[in-house]
């Protein structure tokens, strides 16, 4: 992922790579994600974490919001997002989850998407997102489940993981389960708590693309592998590739998982 670690925290970097790297992805589970919501037109919005505004734009073509307002702490992500032709619709900014710059019950939906578990405190960010909701709307998310065995980068963290690679594992692991989401729902006081699963599919043109989009885009694993001598780096690469389903055409599709949860603020 485009993400570099700091203390306790994950910083997002640049666009471009991300966009390359997790766009797709986005655009497939965030599609899903919107027609289970089924929000009615003309609501308010807010996109908490939207990186590049991937899922900004999907919810801008699909809900027909009244208002859209998107907020990611990391500023190339924001600068990024502002480039595309959904910032005339969305005003994107930087602010982060845990301290929004928000009236109480200014929105009447709060959304995040791919980003609870980057929350160092995740209790906090649901207050806030609990806070800015109107009374009755909708707080909503959804997260990989790094837990299962459908996770987006499972080729590259079992191999990694194979040859006992040092890397800083994923922040917030354990929260991406799905029983973790309703129970961090209901401490924060949210009503009628729902959950579903989301499994997409992602085709890449072939090994190489799969394997230049995973490392031009900044991560501690990325940033591992090319640090790695150059035989142990084409090992690592022989044992990703044997693991993907490669088809006839050298192209590469697989499966992955997110787990969603919806709530409502009461009153
Ligand atoms: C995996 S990306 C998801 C981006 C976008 N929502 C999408 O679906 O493509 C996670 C995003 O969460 C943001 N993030 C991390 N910690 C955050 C926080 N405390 N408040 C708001 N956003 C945060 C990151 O900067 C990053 O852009």
């Amino acid at each position: 992922m485009n993400e570099q670690e700091t203390e306790g925290a994950f910083r997002f970097t640049g666009g471009d790579a991300y966009e390359r790297f997790m766009g797709p992805w986005s655009r497939a589970v965030g599609a899903v994600f919107l027609d289970w919501l089924a929000i009615p037109e003309g609501r308010r919005w807010l996109d908490l974490g939207c990186g590049t505004g991937a899922f900004t734009q999907l919810l801008v073509e699909r809900a027909h919001p009244a208002a859209v307002v998107a907020i990611d702490p990391a500023p190339a992500q924001i600068e990024h997002a502002r480039a595309r032709p959904v910032a005339q619709v969305a005003y994107f900014r930087v602010a982060d989850a845990e301290e929004l710059p928000f009236d109480d019950a200014s929105f009447d939906v709060v959304v995040s998407a791919l980003v609870l578990n980057f929350s160092p405190n995740q209790a906090r960010a649901l207050a806030e997102m609990r806070r800015v909701v109107r009374p009755g709307g909708c707080v909503a998310g959804y997260v990989w489940d790094f837990t299962g065995d459908l996770s987006v980068t499972r080729h590259m963290t079992d191999a990694l993981r194979a040859i006992e690679a040092d890397i800083a594992p994923m922040p917030g692991v354990k929260s991406t389960r799905i029983e973790a989401l309703k129970a961090m729902f209901d401490a924060t006081g949210l009503i009628d708590v729902d959950l579903r699963t989301i499994e997409v599919e992602r085709t890449y043109p072939d090994f190489d693309a799969y394997w230049r989009i995973f490392l031009e885009n900044p991560s501690p694993a990325s940033a591992f592998i090319q640090r790695l001598p150059k035989a142990e780096y084409d090992d690592l690469r022989r044992a990703v590739q044997s693991s993907l389903p490669i088809g006839v055409d050298g192209s590469i599709s697989f499966a992955a998982r997110a787990n969603a949860v919806r709530g409502f603020a009461p009153g």
